[in-house]
């Protein structure tokens, strides 16, 4: 065999003999337009990058089990080769989980039909079908490796594993299955600083995840791995967004330096992401506990997510530029592609959901959509209430939005963000028909909580007794769906179908202006644009111009609200940061609470060490509540602000607690203008997000408290505090404070 052009050395990686810094960016293919991947590439290239990172998301490669797509907007292959034209060397990153703010982490829906499949795990349920996928990974990919002629230089093992477990064997049964599969290029794992120990193994080259501090990091990492290269898996430009909260940024001048750190150390690294674009289709997922991500995936990042370059990127071009040796040769950017805009044009031809019912499922009991074989869009149950008096309609569990109807008339909506699932119903004088019209967002892309079975979970009460003998009816809104719709001229309210066509004279990217409309999802000539909301703080939709043609261009909108006005315009820029909570479905993200920790003893009380390390504590006895409430006392700087990054409850075993059923009940204060410092931060399982008390506008000082409903009584055996992460001058890291666990915190 002759010497691998490419490989590991104990100081870095070696192209050819001689050091290689990899300098990365993040693009995942199936986000961009296949007709525009050589554009962002190349735009990547012109940014100083000599490589491009890569997901595959196993969901869209295997639809359907045993059935495989690699073409259109699934052609890893033809991304790769593309990468390589433009002179970018290929980090592939397979899965089988991915995460990336896409459906269910990129694992299958239907892997769910088993009721106790153990995702992520050496359980045959799911380890015999990611072992399917990864042979047809490297059937596709294997030949494209540097070892045989091809762009990819490395494998990524799964993804921040130390999240979710410590089962190195797990990692190895990956790890194996991609070298059966015939990968031989170095294989590596990434993890955040905090996790890299998780899952760890020898024979994979651990890379760390960090979105500042890259000392800090790179010392954990050398803590794990003495020699080696140094490389951050995932650097982050920006943040990506969630539906009604504020639209994130990155700040340029600490991404700059960050940037500027790591090269001065000869490190590699990868932009998380270079470029976002959109999240097309029914893919995007959901953070915990529930906070479902926007279609748009602009990031911040320094490519828009039409393509556009931004100051971001002209300044990393510039830092690159410094750094590039005066062989390597970083060409111009490409041209901005041409952008248009259209008038508003009414859209007249409606569809009423209830009008276009398709056939019926009889099932003595509800099941969740994939008992009934269906992975995406809406589920409608229907059953008859007696006449009786008023009473309470309850769930176990609504996955993730139940509009009730009786006789047609919309009583109101269950909210899973709220874990809202019961709702009072009035008297009835005769037999009522009553329909639950079930949303399904995507499915959570991270932690335990990607075991998200979506529809109506059971039993369903009213008035305390189960309710029996339902009709089911599928919508999962697809093509063939789609084109069975019966279209007529009246207007209705309410879920329904609307559709026009639009006719241009010219095919040129623009962005549809959803501000009109409710919530729902979008196609353009049979493409589907993803989801809109009216809550913001995504206004627009990017429609790509290869997408669009000169004359008729047949537009569909799914609306489950209703339009204020049924209008479709076509603007010249994107509206990405406009929140109108007051449009909200459902009442204020979270019931009115006050604290109510008078007379209650602390399960424990202490002071947290400064810096930004996971500290885990164990109380002297395990403490059972509904609720846990941490309270800071004060701060390491002696400010009087306070910060979590993020909170994990021990059970009576040590084990984390699932954040499934969590919401925030109570907390004193959070910035929530000039960044994203919300309460629900500290619970969603990303460390780079954080809680922050304000400091906008006023400064409350401490003692400040947060408090978290479990949903359910639950003994607590310690907890697990992430602070806000970065240098060592970032403000909110708590000093003192009491921990409690109790039924009564909180007064509602
Ligand atoms: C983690 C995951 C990525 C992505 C980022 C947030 O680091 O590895 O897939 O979800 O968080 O964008
Ligand atoms: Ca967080």
């Amino acid at each position: 065999m002759p010497d691998p052009r490419f490989s590991v050395s104990d100081s870095g990686f070696l192209l050819d003999g001689k050091p290689l810094q990899i300098r990365c960016g993040e693009v995942h293919a199936p986000r961009v337009p296949r007709e525009y991947w050589r554009h962002r590439l190349q735009l990547v290239r012109a940014m100083g990058l000599n490589a491009v990172c890569a997901y595959l998301f196993w969901n869209l490669h295997e639809p359907e089990p045993g059935q495989f797509v690699w073409t259109g907007q699934a052609d890893a292959a033809e991304f790769c080769r593309a990468a390589q034209d433009v002179g970018l060397w290929v980090i592939l990153r397979p899965g089988p989980y991915a995460c990336a703010e896409w459906e269910m982490g990129g694992l299958p829906w239907w892997l769910l039909k088993d009721r106790d499949v153990q995702l992520r795990t050496r359980d045959p349920k799911f380890l015999e079908p990611a072992r399917r996928y990864l042979r047809e990974v490297g059937r596709v990919l294997a030949p494209l490796q540097v070892t045989r002629g091809g762009p990819i230089l490395m494998v990524q093992v799964e993804n921040e594993y130390g999240f979710y477990g410590k089962d190195a064997e797990y990692m190895g049964e990956i790890r194996q299955a991609l070298l059966g599969a015939g990968f031989d290029v170095p294989l590596f794992a990434c993890n955040p600083v905090q996790h890299l120990r998780d899952g760890y193994r020898d024979d994979l080259l651990p890379v760390v995840n960090f979105g500042s501090d890259p000392a800090g990091a790179f010392a954990a990492l050398r803590a794990v791995r003495p020699t080696g290269p140094l490389m951050c898996g995932e650097f982050y430009p920006g943040w990506f967004d969630t539906w009604g909260s504020p639209h994130h940024t990155g700040n340029s001048e600490r991404y700059l330096a960050d940037l500027k750190t790591m090269l001065d150390a000869g490190a590699s690294f990868s932009i998380y992401m270079a470029h976002g674009g959109t999240t097309f289709g029914l893919w995007s997922g959901a953070d915990r506990p529930f906070k479902p991500d926007t279609s748009s995936y602009d990031y911040d990042a320094p490519i828009s997510e039409a393509g556009w370059t931004t100051s971001k990127f002209d300044a990393t071009r510039e830092l690159m530029s410094r750094y590039t040796a005066p062989s390597e040769w970083i060409p111009e950017p490409p041209q901005r592609n041409p952008v248009m805009t259209f008038a508003p044009t009414a859209v007249t031809e409606c569809a009423p959901l209830f009008e276009n019912l398709p056939e019926a499922i009889e099932d003595d009991r509800p099941r969740t959509m994939e008992q009934y074989d269906q992975g995406f869009g809406c589920i409608l149950y229907r059953t008859t209430l007696p006449p009786g008096p008023a009473a309470t309609l309850e769930a176990v569990a609504v996955h993730d939005f139940g509009f009730v109807y009786l006789d047609g008339q919309r009583i109101g909506v269950m909210d899973r963000r709220t874990r809202h699932f019961s709702i009072l119903l009035p008297e009835r004088m005769k037999p009522s028909r009553l329909d639950i019209l079930v949303e399904a967002m995507g499915r959570v892309n991270f932690g335990v909580e990607v075991h998200d079975r979506k529809g109506l979970h059971r039993p369903v009460k009213f008035g305390g007794n189960e309710l029996t003998g339902w009709h089911v009816f599928r919508f999962p809104i697809d093509d063939a769906q789609r084109a069975s719709l019966r279209y007529d001229d009246r207007r209705t309210t309410g879920p329904a179908f609307w559709k026009c066509d639009i006719v241009l004279d010219e095919s040129a990217d623009t962005f549809l202006d959803m501000r009109p409309w409710g919530k729902g999802v979008a196609w353009v000539n049979g493409h589907c644009l993803g989801r809109f909301w009216n809550i913001g703080p995504t206004q627009t939709m990017y429609v790509p111009g290869p997408w669009l043609k000169k004359g008729a261009n047949a537009f569909v909108i799914f609306d489950l609200l209703g339009p204020q006005q049924p209008v479709l315009a076509g603007l010249d820029r994107p509206i990405l940061d406009q929140l109108s909570p007051e449009l909200d479905f459902a009442p204020a993200r979270r019931p009115k609470a006050t604290l109510a920790l008078d007379g209650v003893e602390p399960v424990h009380a202490g002071e947290f060490a400064p810096g930004s390390d996971a500290q885990s504590v164990t109380f002297r006895t395990p403490a059972r509540g509904r609720f846990a409430c941490i309270e800071s006392l004060d701060a390491h700087d002696g400010k009087p602000f306070a910060a979590v990054a993020e909170l994990d409850l021990l059970d009576e075993s040590g084990n984390p607690i699932s954040h499934e059923r969590w919401t925030i009940a109570y907390v004193d204060s959070e910035e929530l203008s000039a960044e994203d410092g919300s309460a629900e931060n500290a619970i969603d399982g990303q460390v780079a997000t954080f809680w922050h008390t304000r400091w906008s506008d006023s400064r409350p000082d401490h003692p400040h408290a947060l408090v978290i409903d479990l949903g359910e009584s639950r003994v607590v055996s310690g907890f697990r505090y992430v602070p806000r992460q970065g240098g060592d001058r970032v403000a909110g890291r708590i000093k003192r404070y009491r921990f409690y666990v109790g039924d009564e915190l909180i007064k509602r």
